[in-house]
């Protein structure tokens, strides 16, 4: 196929995708009030609190189910849920999107081992607290906090040093911590580590699956949490916190009550990175951060 041949290919997509929703928004059955009951369900029916979550996203994450199942609305859909209570897990595991890969996006983990995270391990040494703490909110399945781990080994190998380290992951999904804590995880979804990582820190299991080393789990103190409530008053003294791709999901209010609440435990001139397609301008007010590196989403608390 030649260029332009696949460039009528895609304009031809995206026109249908284009007629399709506007058929969708057309039909009454997709009015405020069905998406109002659609919602009304997931919450009582699947015990899922949708009121902090945008309204965009929630219509978009409805509209992609509904599309899979072959459904044209949110009325004959609530009439197919209420036959089917399974469905209404699946539409909630949709919804709760715990997608997370290792060494995310490459480059702002490229950031960090290059530069951030060596600097500040350097001047540990002669800091009066010499623990080196980092925290992942969220940390869905725990690739996110054991990447860092991993990184955080190969540093102090590298400039042979011993600076303690303490690494804690958090999420509000209790399954989820439990397979964080669990460390295994299938061949297939071990994408993105670089061998000689896969290697040093990770034990071959039967069937195709590895384990995280023992000396990478214990790095790293997972517990169950959720970011929209203040933290525990352990978790205190953060040189750096990664925070990527939950404020995407959420409204204004609770991407503000976040990001307050992360700022209570990191330290003054700590470090807050925030996902690819995220950013503290979309809380549209002034904060306590400067951008370190904009480019990477990374940010120096300034208070
Ligand atoms: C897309 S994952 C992001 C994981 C990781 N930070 C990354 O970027 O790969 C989003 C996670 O946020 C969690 N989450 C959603 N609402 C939360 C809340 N209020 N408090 C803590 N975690 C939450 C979900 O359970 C999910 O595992």
């Amino acid at each position: 196929m030649d260029a332009e041949a696949k460039k009528r290919l895609i304009e031809r997509s995206f026109k249908e995708i284009e007629e399709k929703k506007a058929l969708f928004n057309n039909n009454p059955e997709n009015s405020t009030q069905y998406f109002e009951k659609l919602k009304d369900l997931i919450t009582f029916e699947g015990n899922l609190d949708l009121s902090n979550y945008r309204k965009k996203y929630l219509e978009r994450r409805f509209l992609h189910r509904l599309s899979f199942l072959n459904i044209e609305s949110y009325k004959k859909y609530i009439d197919f849920a209420k036959d089917n209570p399974k469905e209404i897990l699946e539409m909630k595991d949709s919804l709760t999107i715990h997608t997370t890969e290792w060494f995310r996006d490459k480059t702002p983990f490229e950031l960090l081992r290059k530069n951030i995270l060596p600097r500040i391990l350097k001047t540990k040494k002669l800091a009066a607290d010499k623990t080196f703490r980092i925290f992942s909110a969220p940390c869905s399945s725990g690739q996110e906090p054991y990447t860092l781990a991993m990184i955080l080994d190969d540093i102090r190998r590298e400039l042979g040093i011993t600076t303690p380290i303490e690494i804690y992951g958090c999420d509000v999904e209790p399954k989820i911590v439990e397979k964080a804590k669990d460390g295994k995880y299938f061949a297939q979804y071990m994408k993105g580590i670089p061998v000689e990582f896969v290697d040093r820190y990770f034990t071959p299991l039967p069937d195709d699956w590895f384990e995280i080393k023992h000396s990478i789990k214990r790095m790293v103190k997972f517990f169950v949490q959720n970011l929209f409530k203040p933290l525990p008053s352990w978790i205190k003294s953060m040189d750096v916190i990664l925070c990527r791709n939950l404020l995407i999901y959420i409204d204004r209010d609770h991407q503000l009550q976040v990001i307050q609440n992360l700022s209570k435990i990191l330290r003054k001139n700590g470090y807050l990175m925030l996902g690819k397609t995220e950013s503290l301008l979309i809380l549209n007010t002034k904060t306590d951060f400067i951008a370190e590196n904009a480019r990477e989403h990374l940010y120096q608390y300034t208070p």
